[in-house]
């Protein structure tokens, strides 16, 4: 009976050994699938006058990832790569292939004073940078408090430092996207640009995300699943 608990202890040590060796390969993986030519695949379709080419790179990018420790994972690898390909499409979209750093039309502050508790800096204008264009008082405040920088004083840390620029990408994608990966990529355009795309309100521009979402799926060899759309 001794051994046989014994035994029982060596196997569960050895399944939670098994278990954790997954993650920790797992948690590697998003280089091995965002790879050079993947990353520049993106990046070679932006014109040479982008202010973002010599700022966006790959190595920012897996440094941020870094921080970030669930994206592209909980699921399959199959499910992994969808959330891959679908950043990608949605990065891809909101920066023009990596094109812009900064929203272009800088007029609007992007301050939201009902939201107090991220208090809006005079003079700071929270429009859209980086991959996701993160944008408002009450994104900047909480994705630099959470990051560590001051998203509130100096907004435009976002737009001169790239490692954080992704960092508040996959900040956003974290805390409103990744929930929603396993209902399609439909779910990921409502939670990123809903309001304004979705249930007809902008079809090209919903469709143009489909587009590079299926072709980043096929590029990363997995099938996009269903609910492409919103
Ligand atoms: C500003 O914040 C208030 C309070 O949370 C919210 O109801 C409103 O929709 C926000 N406005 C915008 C433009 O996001």
């Amino acid at each position: 009976m001794a051994s046989s608990a014994a035994m029982s202890r060596v196997l569960l040590t050895l399944g939670l050994a098994i278990l954790c060796a997954a993650g920790l390969a797992a948690a590697q993986n998003v280089g091995s699938v965002v790879t050079d030519s993947f990353f520049n695949g993106i990046k070679n379709q932006a014109g040479g006058g982008c202010e973002g080419k010599d700022f966006y790179t790959r190595s920012a990018f897996l440094s941020a990832v870094n921080s970030y420790s669930g994206f592209a994972h909980g699921g399959s690898e199959t499910q992994g790569k969808r959330e891959i390909a679908a950043f990608f499409a949605h990065v891809t979209h909101e920066t023009g292939s990596f094109c812009y750093i900064s929203e272009i039309k800088k007029d609007d502050s992007y301050c939201n004073a009902s939201k107090p508790e991220w208090p809006c800096a005079a003079g700071k204008k929270y429009y859209g940078r980086g991959p996701l264009q993160i944008s408002w008082n009450d994104n900047y405040g909480p994705a630099g408090r959470d990051i560590g920088f001051d998203g509130l004083g100096n907004p435009d840390a976002v737009a001169q430092d790239p490692v954080i620029a992704f960092k508040t990408a996959l900040w956003f994608w974290m805390n409103n996207v990744h929930g929603v990966i396993s209902q399609g990529f439909g779910a990921t355009t409502r939670a990123i640009n809903g309001d304004r795309e979705c249930d007809g309100k902008n079809p090209d521009k919903m469709n143009a995300r489909v587009g590079y979402y299926k072709q980043y799926c096929q590029q990363l060899g997995v099938d996009p699943g269903s609910n492409l759309t919103c």
